[in-house]
């Protein structure tokens, strides 16, 4: 079934809406867009099942549940599992990634300088850049308290973005907030990023999410390229460290391209699950009396080092949000070989079938056991060994990014005086 077909007369709709520059309608356009990728991620959630033993099969493929399987899976010591299914998606949309490629001398080629350089963000640099932003976002308010956090949200992750990839670089991607997504040029960071990576990692992404994660990866594709491409043409180089180190990795001009693909690629990786978590951790504090008795904890830490205060009294908190509401929420594979998963009723797998990863599930297992572990969300524990190939090599700068915006919010209100 061809999405573009099918999809055109949405398509259009979704155009016109967008082309609208009438307030309220482009408020409903971002209420859609949110509705879409939520509304997923809920049915996805609902679909899965928690069966004895941690794995089950059922009408969609075969859904793994426990910390040991899901952990199992991701490590993939027996080369059970292929994540070929990712390129297959993104080959319509932002590209092929390394992330879409199983390990051999191709996956290697392209991922190691540019995981390594990700791997040497620290967690107190991610998080002083981001309270240093998170502050100014807030001060810009007529009233800080009253701070809506996807706002300052979209607005700290541009400049996060800027700094480490020199995206948004205002002509070619202008910065833009997630509901601020169109599927109209120019792109727009962070917004333009969400659906791409909503439909190439949800297992089963529908028709309209389908449509949306090719249309916004197409122009980011294209927009990345051509100001890369901009830049070779004047002779600079980017000034942000992460882009920089790429650009030193694939000096090329013939991999420009490949260049623009492993940027979206790592910058796909850290908006919409550093969006997704943030909201979904700040939410929960404001419904609850946690963010209160976070800024009390605040007041009274006798750390003198805001990282220091940070880790110490918002670190737990924010940890624990994760597990229980985890972005993503779960992750894919098709199966390669035959094999058996499991030892409490296992699962004959065949080749060819989908694997859903079930990352909630197993987050909320190590809860209930008061085992605090957000390796999970991150596909594993690229610093360990062994670990699994396409392990997150970010956690240490989305740590840090998370830990600085949601010091800066809550610590605002404590009345610390900062
Ligand atoms: C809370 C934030 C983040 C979460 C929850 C997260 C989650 C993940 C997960 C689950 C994977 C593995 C997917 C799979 O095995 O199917 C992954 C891989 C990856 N992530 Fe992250 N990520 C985050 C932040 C970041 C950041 C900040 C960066 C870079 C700046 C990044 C770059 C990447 C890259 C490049 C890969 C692919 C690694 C490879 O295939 O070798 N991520 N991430």
């Amino acid at each position: 079934m061809s999405s573009d077909t099918d999809g055109s007369k949405l398509f259009s709709t979704l155009g016109s809406v967008a082309r609208t520059q009438v307030k309220g309608l482009s408020a409903m356009w971002g209420m859609m867009l949110d509705q879409l990728s939520t509304n997923h991620a809920r049915a996805v959630a609902a679909g899965t099942v928690n069966p004895e033993g941690g794995v089950a099969r059922t009408a969609d493929g075969v859904v793994v549940t426990s910390k040991e399987l899901v952990m199992q899976v991701f490590l993939n010591a027996d080369e059970n599992y292929s994540v070929k299914g990712y390129n297959e998606r993104a080959a319509n949309s932002i590209g092929p990634i390394y992330l879409g490629l199983d390990w051999g001398p191709q996956y290697e080629q392209q991922s190691t300088k540019a995981n390594a350089a990700i791997m040497g963000v620290t967690r107190r640099e991610a998080f002083e850049f981001a309270l240093k932003e998170t502050r100014a976002a807030l001060k810009a308010l007529p009233d800080p308290a009253a701070f809506d956090i996807q706002n300052i949200s979209d607005t700290v992750l541009a400049a996060v973005c800027k700094n480490w990839f020199d995206v948004p670089d205002g002509e070619f991607v202008q910065a833009g907030g997630f509901a601020l997504s169109n599927i109209l040029p120019p792109a727009r960071c962070p917004a333009d990023y969400t659906y791409p990576s909503a439909y190439i990692f949800h297992p089963d992404p529908d028709v309209a999410l389908t449509m949306l994660g090719e249309r916004t990866g197409q122009l980011l594709r294209e927009a990345v390229g051509k100001f890369l491409a901009s830049l070779r043409a004047a002779g600079k180089i980017p000034q942000g460290a992460l882009s920089r180190a790429f650009f030193e990795a694939f000096p090329s001009p013939e991999d420009n391209d490949l260049l623009a693909r492993v940027i979206i690629g790592a910058m796909m990786g850290m908006l919409p699950t550093v969006n997704g978590n943030l909201n979904a951790t700040v939410k929960a504090w404001q419904r609850t009396s946690t963010f209160m008795a976070l800024q009390g904890k605040l007041k009274n830490s006798s750390q003198t080092d805001e990282f220091a205060r940070a880790q110490e009294v918002i670190e737990p908190a924010l940890q624990q949000e994760m597990q229980m509401a985890p972005t993503p929420d779960a992750v894919w594979r098709t199966a390669v070989k035959a094999h058996t998963l499991g030892s409490k009723n296992p699962v004959q797998v065949n080749p060819g079938d989908k694997i859903y990863v079930s990352i909630i599930q197993a987050m909320q297992e190590d809860l209930r056991a008061g085992v605090t572990d957000v390796c999970p969300v991150f596909g594993g524990n690229r610093r360990a060994a062994p670990h699994p190939v396409h392990a997150c090599p970010g956690l240490e700068m989305a740590m840090g990014i998370l830990l600085g915006i949601t010091y800066a919010v809550v610590d605002q209100q404590s009345g610390s005086g900062r």
